[in-house]
């Protein structure tokens, strides 16, 4: 049988197909129109440290590595190349994507020399939207779109873009909250801010550091907050044990934390994000705003899974408010639908 040739339709097929990345500060989801979701792993890198200033040879990445985030051995060093949605260490990013691309490979026909449509927040600025698509064209891709994280959110949540109504979508990841207005298919109004799922956990950590002496690690924190947080104060006691290391002595040290200490401990980056909500409210039309009146909101990203945060921030804001399904996957998904009905044409950056 002939190969396919770049003028042979199965060509396309195989080795023009698109593919849709979300490079997220804490996860990495890459999501193609047949396989769906091809891979879903944490935004970590670990490299072998060279004595000498030679290349240095990725040792895991994405799961594997982030078990060696805080206790990796002195010849391994674990890397977040992500900081606040953008690429904060580029020489990390660039060989993190290029294993993630491998990775998801194998499942799905896909050729490195695919067109890429990669999600990015609405505050990046030409620099970090221009280290992303070069990150992905040393990746292989042969053609790279970028689409603003909160249409591709709206989309993956299922909220109606398209249609001459408001929408409001707000995602909250690791490391940014992207506040978003869309109508028509365009985007009416975005904001993003610089506060996420990490300012929670670095939040745990100096509470637990300033009351009881212990330093935590940040995978601790994060544990914590999964079990136990809440965005409200006013639900049953709730109690869980964490282990890190007492300032006074250096020691290791246990304390029991309750759910009413983890959501004080919140308190400073969740009003940051109730206040992107407002301002997100203020800053859109009026008659959009009508219609996200009668709409309510939707929270997508993983910070949504917060426990009660749907709650505190209908209280605070006077609308609905409820968290998308499968909130962790809505931009990766959405981006990819968004690529394949032209939506993203109006938004494509490059
Ligand atoms: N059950 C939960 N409760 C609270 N937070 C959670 C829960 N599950 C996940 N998270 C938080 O969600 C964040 C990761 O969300 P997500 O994968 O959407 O971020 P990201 O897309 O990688 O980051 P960004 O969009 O900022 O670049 C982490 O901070 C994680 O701790
Ligand atoms: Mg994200």
């Amino acid at each position: 049988m002939a190969r396919p040739t770049p003028h042979h339709p199965l060509f396309d097929r195989l080795f023009r197909q698109a593919v849709t990345v979300d490079l997220g500060t804490a996860n990495t989801l890459i999501y193609t129109d047949d396989g769906g979701i091809v891979l879903n792993q944490p935004s970590v890198v670990c490299f072998e440290k060279d004595q000498s200033s030679g290349p240095k040879r990725v040792a895991a990445v994405g799961a594997e590595a982030r078990q060696l985030l805080g206790r990796a051995p002195r010849n391994l060093e674990a890397v977040r190349p992500m900081r606040h949605g953008v690429i904060a260490n580029f020489s990390a990013a660039e060989h993190m994507i290029r294993q993630f691309v491998d990775m998801a490979r194998p499942r799905q026909l896909f050729s490195r020399r695919a067109a890429f449509t990669l999600c990015v927040p609405a505050g990046a600025t030409q620099v970090e939207r221009r280290a992303i698509t070069e990150a992905a064209v040393s990746a292989g891709a042969w053609k790279v779109n970028l689409i603003g994280e909160s249409l591709a959110s709206a989309v993956g949540a299922g909220l109606p873009v398209a249609e001459a109504t408001g929408s409001m979508v707000v995602d909250i990841g690791g490391g940014t909250t992207e506040v978003g207005v869309l109508t028509l298919g365009g985007t009416a109004y975005s904001g993003s801010i610089r506060v996420g799922g990490d300012a929670f956990d670095m939040a745990i950590v100096s509470y637990v550091r300033n009351l009881y002496g212990v330093l935590l690690g940040e995978q601790t924190a994060e544990h914590v907050k999964k079990n136990i947080g809440t965005a409200v104060r006013d639900v049953p006691a709730e109690h869980m044990n964490a282990t890190g290391r007492s300032v006074d002595d250096g020691l290791p040290r246990t304390v029991q934390l309750s759910n009413h200490d983890v959501a004080d401990a919140i308190e400073g980056p969740l009003r940051q994000v109730i206040g992107a909500v407002k301002r997100g409210l203020e800053m859109a039309p009026p008659e959009l705003v009508t219609d996200i009146a009668h709409n309510g909101i939707v929270l997508t990203g993983g910070g949504a899974l917060l426990a009660n945060l749907e709650r505190r921030l209908t209280h605070e804001i006077g609308l609905e408010v409820r968290v998308a399904d499968e909130p962790l996957t809505c931009a990766v998904r959405g981006a990819g639908a968004a690529a394949a009905s032209g939506l993203l044409d109006e938004f494509a950056c490059q």
